[in-house]
């Protein structure tokens, strides 16, 4: 396993279409272990192929708690099946949009079909954090980040305040 570079925004990259995976392979294995130890190294507790520069509509995910045991989850090729009428609001972050937390409303469940990590097709009921949780590494599949159900003007000043980080960063 290996921990590989996050993406962070403004980036091309992250606006991609993820094309679908065509089988579980071990090399889809491979990726997918290197994106969890990415994702928990970070920390986080979800992350999408696109945001390790990798178009392919695979996401991994952990919400235990701290106290809990790990719990780590894979989707691949996720789609959803149903969406709920009513809506959930949850303050949302993402490993690349760092260190800004920004409430998003969403539908509140979501029913989702998806491989797992050997290749196995499931269904899942979701609601609470995972049904947002889900919703939000699959925006990434389609090229959106929470930061596109924010208002025009609130998006702007999270992206240049990263996009001026990132040339701090690349001065020194
Ligand atoms: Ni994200």
């Amino acid at each position: 396993m290996a921990i590989r570079d996050i993406i962070i925004a403004p980036d091309a990259r992250l606006t991609q279409i993820s094309k679908p995976v065509e089988a579980v392979t071990d090399e889809i294995r491979a990726l997918m272990d290197d994106m969890l130890e990415t994702m928990y190294a970070a920390p986080g507790i979800g992350l999408a192929a696109i945001q390790v520069g990798v178009p392919l509509r695979i996401i991994v995910m952990d919400l235990a708690r701290e106290d809990e045991e790990p719990d780590p989850r894979y989707f691949v090729n996720p789609e959803i099946l149903e969406i709920s009428d009513d809506l959930a609001t949850y303050a949302e972050g993402c490993l690349s949009v760092p260190d800004f937390y920004e409430d998003v409303e969403r539908p509140a469940h979501v029913r989702v079909r998806y491989l797992d990590y050997d290749g196995e097709l499931r269904e899942i009921e979701a609601d609470e954090m995972l049904a947002t949780c889900l919703q939000h590494e699959m925006d990434h599949l389609e090229g959106i980040l929470f930061v596109d159900h924010l208002s025009k003007l609130k998006r702007s000043m999270i992206l240049k305040k990263l996009q001026k980080q990132k040339r701090i960063q690349e001065s020194v």
